[in-house]
């Protein structure tokens, strides 16, 4: 029997191909659909990003090499460790083998770097100067400004407002790191102006970010300035599906043979689509794998909200993707896992789940900070609050398993330390903070704009 905490890859054995669930899943992917209705072509995507990056974007080969450059990049902090979380399962008294992706080892904390380096390496391969990009409470903005900092790209980031005035911390990294920020809505941009006008007072969103940035992006004459996106898009979950392909090489080497339950926690569907998508190919082959994709149930966007087409920003510039959408105007409530307050999620794992590849749950804030503090108080690492929930689902299965008697064997994705979010841990423990489930009036008030776009098939 295996007895370490931590299972370490070696360098030569970090994953040279990431993988593509595209080329595996079941019926057909929903195109992303222009404004005439018809499907977005390569073309018309090359004002926002890259060939190179439009071109994985609609690939549907398998296996795609990682380039030697960006090896180099992620030798930084990668291979990332597998812990085995004895700890927690002591405290537990369960049967189940707890094993956690550590990826709050990158230097921005979390496991945005694995795509901000790659996009920032095609995006300078294809002779782009300038990245511009959206942030919500400054995981993905330091991110990309730590990648742009490294390959010699300017960097700016749109920050949605109420974070850029609560959150001082990220943007001082993202300053360090030589990026410009700026509080979203802005002056800069006719959307920013717009919603002002409308809304002088607002705190400002995902959606109106990302809408700000996308049209800086278009409208640099010089054609040297591109949009970089943190999440939701199929090039962005390829590049994190080097956690997957990592973690199961490292349990191989913790003999374990097989793993029952996969967890990450879900915003836009990166960290989860990382952990998840190499297990989802072994369960489209016949393993049987729960795979549990979690979220806030102020944001229950894969629990209750329709699969149907809606555009990825609030201004409406983006085109429409098939996923579940809470409605493009969709306000969040203050809860603080800010990066698990997006109103869409990846279409990957919306056409998975609507396949029934997948297993979605929703948690109540209070249970999230709960879980996170017994995280803390047994294996040390103070989790992000989006965390917070993969480590919440992750003690509930331990729970469980510990009900049905079952040595199970579980996997979640620790995507981020939260040491820039103590915040909303003194908030917690101050008894202030509260639930915020979505009522179901909400969900028909926001889910109203969706009847102009067409069904997904
Ligand atoms: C630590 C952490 N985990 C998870 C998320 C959610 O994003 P995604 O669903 O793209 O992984 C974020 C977003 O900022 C984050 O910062």
């Amino acid at each position: 029997m295996d007895k370490s905490y931590k299972i370490f890859l070696s360098e030569k054995d970090m994953p040279r191909q990431w993988y593509n669930l595209a080329a595996d899943l079941p019926g057909q992917m929903n195109p992303p659909l222009g404004p005439d209705g018809n499907p977005v072509t390569p073309d018309k995507l090359a004002p926002v990003f890259p060939m190179n990056l439009i071109e994985q974007e609609v690939s549907t080969q398998r296996w795609i090499d990682i380039p030697e450059g960006i090896l180099e990049l992620l030798y930084r902090w990668r291979p990332s460790p597998l812990v085995r979380a004895r700890f927690l399962e002591k405290a537990l008294d369960t049967p189940a083998r707890i094993y956690y992706k550590n990826e709050s080892v990158s230097p921005a904390g979390s496991h945005k770097p694995n795509t901000a380096v790659a996009q920032a390496w095609y995006n300078k391969q294809f002779g782009i100067k300038k990245l511009v990009t959206e942030t919500g409470a400054g995981q993905w903005g330091s991110a990309l400004a730590f990648a742009c900092s490294l390959l010699g790209l300017e960097c700016k980031v749109y920050m949605v407002r109420i974070s850029f005035d609560q959150k001082p911390f990220r943007k001082l990294m993202m300053k360090a790191w030589g990026a410009n920020c700026i509080a979203s809505p802005s002056n800069e941009t006719k959307s920013g102006r717009d919603i002002l006008a409308e809304n002088p007072d607002t705190p400002g969103s995902l959606g109106i970010a990302i809408s700000e940035a996308v049209e800086e992006a278009v409208t640099d004459a010089s054609g040297e300035t591109r949009y970089s996106l943190g999440s939701v898009l199929n090039h962005v979950m390829l590049h994190q599906t080097i956690i997957g392909l990592e973690a199961k090489k490292q349990l191989e080497l913790a003999n374990e043979k097989k793993v029952d339950v996969v967890i990450g926690c879900a915003g836009g569907g990166s960290n989860f689509a990382g952990i998840s998508f190499p297990y989802v190919y072994d369960k489209i082959n016949g393993a049987e794998i729960d795979i549990i994709p979690v979220e806030p149930t102020s944001c229950p966007t894969l629990t209750r909200a329709p699969f149907h087409y809606d555009h990825g920003d609030t201004a409406g510039m983006t085109p429409l993707l098939a996923m579940h959408t809470l409605g493009h105007s969709f306000i969040p409530p203050p809860i603080h896992a800010g990066g698990l307050r997006y109103h869409g999620i990846a279409p990957l794992i919306s056409h998975s789940v609507h396949h029934g590849l997948m297993n979605p749950q929703a948690i109540d804030q209070l249970e999230c900070y709960e879980a996170a503090l017994t995280f803390a108080t047994t294996e040390g690492i103070i989790v992000a609050p989006e965390t917070g929930h993969a480590v919440a689902q992750a003690i509930r299965e331990a729970k469980k398993a510990k009900e049905e008697g079952r040595e199970k064997v579980i996997l979640f994705n620790l995507s981020g330390h939260g040491l820039m979010d103590l915040v909303g841990y003194d908030k917690f423990l101050n008894g202030e903070l509260t639930d915020h489930s979505m009522p179901d009036s909400d969900l028909q008030k926001f889910t109203e704009v969706l009847k102009k776009y067409p069904s997904p098939q």
